[in-house]
């Protein structure tokens, strides 16, 4: 599941991508110019000031930079940049401490429609202090107001990131790269999490009903219609955010190579062969038409939760599975800054940027170009490396910071 989120509604089906489009006059910049954490992780209680600059934190192994993007990450919809569970990534107590209070981030911040307050962290109502009751409730605070349901957040922060986990992206399991385009296409239409969260329910239920062995013919046929209508809303939204990548990417940076973008699977044949409304009828025939296998297999054998995203090295012509790992990094920097100038035009600003250990395995042209792309987007970006000196390009550009003991500390700072 892309989202936990028990409190969704249905949502209608996306617009197309052009309608958000804002004059150039409107675009404003999205930061974070305050961010207080509180029991998070390696965090007691930590905060840090910014003007809105690019920020790099340094630092060596295990002091807490990870922790730093991770706490921000919390400020999107999910699990954040580790997909942890909501309980996991609270303080543990020290030796002979006892329990701490629930963990809590809160950041201020500027983006398009003014400044924000945002507020997350575990339920305190659920803070009972005895690890067998722990809950993985989440609660979201916006400008002081709890939120109905943590896809609001949606509506005021959207991030893209890169961790080094991410570095297998192409040679891992399709769900990954599929959990990694929906993020994007997120970032695009906040109104996808609603319908991956609708389909992807619908589809459970389904799995259980047929593994159950109850045939029940309109239940079935009920959520079948569910599936098919969110299906293909969620895999048209997919369609049109990629075919806008595709067209951002064609302005790359020369110094990162140009990917190719290709969606595959059942459902976009289908949306190949025709319009939206006989694909959706298509997948619910097909839904209906497969319950005996369904049944066997333990799961939908047809849907847009079998997609695949497909990245070719263009000037090489070559599958990114097959590339090197530096040119496969490159791609992915690539794809992250065309969503993100792809994002700006829509939403009137780029997403905030999480780039954990992005310099590592850029060589110093890339990264010189990657800082300078950073800076030109306007949006925040938040950069880890353990060698402060992978930063020297962004010297008199970015906020420096380390951690020591707990406790964000700043080495030079300059206004953007
Ligand atoms: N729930 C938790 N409570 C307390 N400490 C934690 C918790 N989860 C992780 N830590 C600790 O936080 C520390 C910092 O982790 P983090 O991943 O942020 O390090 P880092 O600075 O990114 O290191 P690296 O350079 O190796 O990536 C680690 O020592 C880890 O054991
Ligand atoms: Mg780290």
């Amino acid at each position: 599941m892309l989202f936990e989120d028990d409190h969704l509604s249905d949502v209608p089906t996306p617009e197309p991508l052009t309608a958000g489009i804002v004059p150039e006059s409107q675009v404003a910049d999205l930061r974070v110019t305050r961010l207080a954490l509180s029991h998070f992780r390696s965090y007691q209680e930590a905060m840090v000031e910014t003007s809105g600059a690019p920020v790099a934190v340094m630092g060596p192994n295990g002091v807490g930079k990870t922790n730093l993007l991770e706490a921000l990450s919390f400020l999107t919809p999910g699990r954040g940049l580790r997909r942890a569970r909501i309980s996991a990534v609270e303080r543990l107590p020290a030796p002979g401490q006892s329990v701490g209070p629930a963990w809590a981030v809160n950041a201020q911040g500027c983006g398009t429609d003014g400044s924000f307050n945002l507020g997350t962290g575990r339920d305190p109502d659920f803070a009972t202090g005895q690890d067998e009751e722990r809950s993985d409730r989440r609660v979201v605070h916006i400008d002081g107001r709890k939120a109905k349901s943590q896809n609001s957040l949606g509506d005021v922060m959207h991030m893209a990131w890169l961790t080094p986990e991410m570095d297998r992206l192409f040679v891992d399991s399709a769900t990954d790269r599929r959990r990694f385009l929906d993020r994007l296409v997120f970032g695009f239409t906040p109104a996808h999490a609603g319908q991956v969260s609708a389909y992807e329910r619908a589809m459970r239920e389904r799995s259980r009903l047929l593994r159950d062995g109850r045939f029940d013919d309109s239940w079935l046929s009920a959520l079948e219609d569910q599936m098919a209508a969110a299906g293909v809303a969620l895999a048209v939204a997919r369609r049109q955010f990629v075919e806008s990548l595709a067209d951002a990417a064609e302005l790359g940076i020369s110094a990162f190579p140009a990917p190719d973008f290709a969606l595959e699977g059942g459902i976009e044949d289908l949306l190949d062969r025709g319009a939206a409304v006989d694909a959706e009828d298509d997948l619910r025939d097909r839904l209906r038409g497969n319950r005996r296998l369904d049944a066997e297999a333990g799961r939908a054998l047809v849907g847009p939760h079998r997609t695949d995203l497909a990245v070719r090295h263009r000037a090489k012509n070559m599958p990114a599975a097959l590339c090197s790992t530096g040119e496969q990094k490159a791609l992915l920097v690539s794809t992250i800054l065309a969503a993100a100038r792809l994002q700006k035009r829509a939403r009137g600003s780029a997403p905030l940027l999480l780039l954990d250990e992005i310099a590592a395995h850029l060589d110093e042209s890339r990264r010189a170009a990657l800082f300078d792309e950073i800076c030109a987007l306007g949006s925040q970006a938040w950069m880890t490396g353990t060698d402060a000196g992978l930063f020297d390009g962004l010297r008199g550009r970015a906020h420096f910071l380390t951690v020591v003991e707990g406790k964000i500390l700043e080495l030079e700072h300059t206004k953007p």
